[in-house]
Order: C-alpha cells, then sequence, then structure tokens
C-alpha cells in the first residue's frame, strides 16, 4: 500500500529552520557546554511579579480576557510609554496586548504585506523578520549595514534600496545581534526618508530599556511618524519574563484593529495570568529594571574589553546583552569557528550567518549570563584562539 504523504505547503517548505535553533541542536546532548548562546535573561521574574500572577490563579481569574488584552493593562502600557518615552497612544484604539513581540510582528507583517509586496529588512537581523516576510507572500531585502558605522542603517541604504513595490521597512534598535542603536540626529535622519519613500516602519524596541550609554529614543515619536509606525515593546528582556510570553503593539487604529482582528482568529487573547503579571511589572517603577540594566552593563564592559584583548575585535554595543565580534582573524567561517569553539571548548555561541549573510565573520555573544560563567567561557575562548593560530 502507498505511504500517505502529506504535502506540505510551498511557502512553509521554503522557510529555512531558525539559524540559531539548527546550530544548537548540536549542543543538546553534550555535556558540561557554557552556553552563550541564549537571547535569554539569567535573572528570574521578580517576585512581586510573580506574586501577582499566583495571586490572580488562587482568586480565580482563569477565563479569557478582552482580544485586545485586559483594560487595565492597556491603561498601564499607555501611561509607561508616556512617561518613559513620550510616546501617546489611546488604550482603546491603538494598543494591543500580544503573545510577545514574536506574534506582534508577525502580526504587523500580516497586516500590511501582501504576496509581492517588498519589505527592507537591515542587516544582521533577528531571525524571524524574514521568514514572516515570506510567510505572507512578501518579498524580504535585507540591506547590508557597514561594520565600521557600527552596523547601523543610514538614509541612503534606505533609498537605494527602494523601488515601487517597496512598502515597508523593519527597524530594531537596539539591535539583536550587533547591540546598534541610534540617536536622536540619526533618527530623525531616518524618519526623514521613511516618510518621503512613503514606508510603513515596524519599529521592534523590545531592548529599548536595555540602553546604557544615552536615553531611548522612540522613533514614532517625530512628527507624522506616529501614523506609519508600528510600534513593539515586551516584557521579555527589561522585566525577564521570556516564558510569560507577553508583549505589546501600538500604532495608529486602523493597523491595530486590522491586527486585533487576525489575533482573534488565532490567539484569541494572552493568558490572563501574564496579564496580570505584566500589570505587576508596570507597577513596581523602575528599580528592578535598573538594577539589572546596571549588572548586564557590567558584564558589557568585562566582555567587550577581553574579546579585544583575545583579538576578537568587537565594537561596544549601545543596547541589548549582545557582543557581535568578528572572527575573521582566525580563518575561520562563522559556523566553523563555533563548531570548533563547542568541540575543543565546550563554549556555545551563535555563528553570525543565523543573521543573515553580512554576519559571516561574526559570531554572537550574549552577556545575560552571570559574571563567573562570561569569566570561564572568555578564558576558555582564549585558549582556543591561541591553538587555532598555531
Ligand atoms: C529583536 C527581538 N525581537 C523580538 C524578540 C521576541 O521577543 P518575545 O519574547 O517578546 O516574543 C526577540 C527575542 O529574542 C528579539 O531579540
Amino acid at each position: 500500500m502507498k505511504n500517505f504523504k502529506i504535502n506540505i505547503s510551498e511557502v512553509a517548505h521554503k522557510i529555512p529552520p531558525s539559524g540559531i535553533r539548527v546550530f544548537f541542536d548540536l549542543v543538546l546532548g553534550m555535556k558540561d557546554v557554557i552556553s552563550l548562546g541564549v537571547g535569554e535573561p539569567d535573572f528570574v521574574t521578580p517576585w512581586n511579579v510573580r506574586e501577582r500572577a499566583i495571586d490572580s490563579i488562587e482568586k480565580g481569574y482563569t477565563s479569557y480576557t478582552s482580544n485586545k488584552g485586559m483594560v487595565e493593562l492597556r491603561i498601564a502600557v499607555s501611561k509607561y510609554l508616556k512617561r518613559k518615552y513620550s510616546l501617546d497612544y489611546d488604550p482603546e484604539e491603538e494598543i494591543l496586548i500580544t503573545v510577545g513581540v514574536s506574534e506582534g510582528s508577525d502580526l504587523a507583517f500580516r497586516a500590511i504585506v501582501d504576496p509581492g509586496v517588498k519589505v527592507l529588512i537591515p542587516e544582521p537581523y533577528y531571525v524571524s523578520y524574514g521568514p514572516m516576510t515570506s510567510l505572507c507572500g512578501g518579498k524580504p531585502v535585507f540591506i547590508k549595514t557597514d561594520p565600521r558605522n557600527g552596523f547601523k542603517i543610514t538614509p541612503k541604504d534606505i533609498t537605494r534600496s527602494c523601488d515601487r513595490k517597496t512598502k515597508g521597512i523593519i527597524l530594531n534598535y537596539p539591535n539583536n545581534p550587533s547591540g546598534a542603536s541610534y540617536s536622536k540626529g540619526e533618527l530623525k535622519n531616518l524618519a526623514d526618508v521613511i516618510i518621503k519613500k512613503d514606508l510603513i516602519l515596524i519599529s521592534d524596541e523590545i531592548y529599548g530599556e536595555l540602553t546604557y550609554d544615552s536615553e531611548h529614543v522612540s522613533i514614532a515619536t517625530f512628527p507624522k511618524m506616529k501614523e506609519r509606525t508600528i510600534y513593539l515593546n515586551g516584557f521579555s528582556k527589561a522585566f525577564a519574563m521570556t516564558g510569560w510570553r507577553i508583549g505589546y503593539a501600538c500604532g495608529p487604529a486602523d493597523i491595530i484593529g486590522a491586527m486585533t482582528k487576525i489575533h482573534q482568529y488565532t490567539m484569541m487573547c494572552v493568558p490572563i495570568m501574564s496579564q496580570f503579571a505584566a500589570l505587576e511589572a508596570l507597577k513596581m517603577g523602575d528599580r528592578s529594571v535598573f538594577e539589572m540594566k546596571r549588572e548586564y552593563r557590567r558584564r558589557r564592559e568585562l566582555v567587550i574589553s577581553r574579546l579585544n584583548e583575545i583579538g576578537l575585535l568587537c565594537h561596544k554595543p549601545e543596547g541589548a546583552f549582545y557582543a557581535f565580534p568578528s572572527i575573521k582573524g582566525s580563518g575561520l567561517s562563522s559556523m566553523d569557528f563555533s563548531k570548533e569553539l563547542l568541540k575543543r571548548e565546550k563554549v556555545a555561541v551563535v555563528p553570525g550567518t543565523a543573521f543573515g549573510e553580512s554576519g559571516e565573520g561574526y559570531i554572537r555573544i550574549s552577556y545575560a549570563s552571570g559574571i563567573d560563567k562570561l569569566k570561564e567561557s572568555l578564558d576558555r575562548i582564549e585558549r582556543f584562539m591561541k591553538t587555532i593560530r598555531r
């Protein structure tokens, strides 16, 4: 009898598996590996946040909520964004609570991308953006950025990458994996060209709180930008809440309305206990975030100075918790470097190519790990570099 075989849809068949996952499948099953691979805070969610979720369960809050998210939470998000970034969003019409920025960005792409439409994606980029565009039938247009310019996209890069079919652009700053961020002046110049080219902007600012040397500025605050920006943020990174799966999308009412429709048919709502937890996170003021940020900053200093001493040249990340050093001096490809480092020294990093072609010659190191682990793995990387140079 002929075996039954499901034909996977062409679009699902064509999207590549995440480069991070492909590499980390190798790590699974290996003993004593120090992983600097995952983009996840090593802190546990602050206790009062956990307690609020426990309390909500004990009180029997186990139902669906409004599809848009609990109104109290949308109001709290609106106030937080006003206080932190001078953003003005109406909790009724312009804010949607999502299952992390992951769902927020998926909804954003689905709400604006029709088949054939092009979306600009600056490299190196967070792994989801390309596949999300393709899943909508759109065409991702990757823009290489210059490491000498700190991997930042310029207005010229945008202008020369646009054609008649270009509808949108995604910006992620501080950036995963490069840590690059933008000053107010740089953002203003980008905003001008985004307006001139009549693009819709998806602005993934999930690492906004983790900006070290200056204030994070949201590009949606520039004149005429709010009406064309889908602003994405969440709780995973700043509040150490990755497992709670909660974030939010803000934007003009018509776009948020379209995203809400898709969300209604797919997620319905974010789990209610996560919404209670998020409400508490926004209530607790800035102290916990400030303390975590201070610790990340300390780790950043250690990691960047050691990498440069070892000869893995690395610009100073302005935000997030990643270093993106060049491994070009090793003579190895990103993948071979990462595999050899794993095999010989049991340190797992992510090959730069997971973040686009121009990531060749780089690796991503997450410094969301304790300082002792970081020191030990940097010692191992140094030893590894000595062995391959011989
Ligand atoms: C740039 C960026 N956007 C979105 C996400 C997904 O975040 P969330 O946990 O909110 O879905 C990540 C996670 O690593 C990220 O680095």
